[in-house]
């Protein structure tokens, strides 16, 4: 790993063990951009690409293990989602979608690490209107990732809520995984500077919604409780992956509004989201959960979520 000091890394982050990377090295990647693959160097889109200029594209963000490429469909259906909704004409179908994705696999070796798949709007005039971009832009990238350091999911995270609001769903509906991610990054920005690495977001009306890339579940008194969708939570797919191992678990998951008071009381809580997987979260605002280390029912769900992923998803390599 790359342990360059990065500039301006906050230094109560440094005390707390947090190693910040510098700028990472070249890694020889073969980049997929409109069905064909370029160097690092030489994957590049235009400056006037309206996904540069405005954030206007989408996203996902998926990972692979053991050669295979977990919940690869459900991550191109929720594309789709975001694309329909922003009115984004994906010039690729489903299928061809995930041949590409798997194609960039096997040109990157990859058997485990993290994709990266974008959607922009295109080249386009400097003025806003989409109309005037023609081309999307898709792009696939796969490499490595190693989000949170081992320990933090031994011993659980300490997280913080934030000031800055999740957006409301009549605004850039938070449903919708847009490349214009600075409402999650300005709450990044303050957990980071406040001292923690992941921040809770509340909704307009001061409800629970997620945290800035993850989901957010509690347990308490034997139930396990998420925001609702209508809370301004993203639809992660870890989440519907949690809620059904926890389910299996013989856990039934319940999404009402809560409020950072039930967050305070849960006996247990963690976060869920494809880089990170199943985080669990030892201390919010200062308040110790349950007994202040990951409890019983996340360890069952940690194990289960990387059990399914040995076993479950696209397989890579051609047949
Ligand atoms: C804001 C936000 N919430 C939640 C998640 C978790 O979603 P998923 O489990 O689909 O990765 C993500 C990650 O993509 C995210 O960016």
């Amino acid at each position: 790993m790359d342990t360059r000091r990065a500039r301006g890394f906050p230094s109560v982050l440094a005390k707390r063990g947090w190693v910040p990377v510098g700028f990472p090295p070249l890694l020889g990647m073969k980049v997929y951009i409109n069905g064909k693959f370029y160097s690092e160097q030489n994957a590049k889109v235009s400056v006037f690409d309206h996904g540069l200029l405005y954030g206007d594209g989408v996203f996902e963000g998926i990972r692979a293990y053991y050669g295979r490429v977990f919940k690869l469909k459900e991550h191109i259906d929720r594309l789709f989602h975001s694309a329909k909704a922003i009115m984004l004409k994906l010039p690729m179908t489903h299928a061809k979608l995930m041949e590409a994705t798997l194609e960039t696999c096997r040109r990157n070796k990859l058997t485990d690490g993290y994709i990266r798949l974008v959607v922009t709007r295109g080249r386009g005039t400097l003025g806003l209107n989409p109309n005037r971009c023609s081309n999307p832009q898709v792009i696939i990238i796969a490499g490595k990732i190693q989000l949170y350091p081992p320990s933090l999911y031994r011993k659980g995270m300490e997280i913080v809520t934030v000031a800055t609001t999740r957006n409301h769903h009549n605004a850039v509906n938070p449903a919708i995984k847009s490349l214009n991610y600075l409402n999650n990054i300005l709450a990044k920005i303050e957990a980071n500077t406040a001292g923690y690495e992941e921040a809770i977001m509340l909704n307009a009306e001061g409800y629970v919604a997620e945290c800035t890339g993850d989901n957010i579940f509690m347990l308490k008194d034997g139930q396990m409780f998420t925001p609702p969708l209508s809370s301004g939570a993203l639809h992660g797919i870890t989440r519907g992956t949690a809620i059904d191992l926890v389910a299996e678990l013989g856990l039934p998951t319940s999404e009402p509004n809560m409020t950072r008071y039930d967050l305070y009381s849960a006996d247990e809580c963690f976060l869920t989201g494809t880089g990170a997987e199943i985080v669990p979260v030892v201390k919010i605002d200062q308040r110790v959960i349950g007994n202040g280390k990951p409890g019983p029912v996340t360890k069952k769900v940690v194990k289960a979520y990387h059990e399914l992923t040995k076993v479950s998803g696209e397989r890579i390599a051609k047949r």
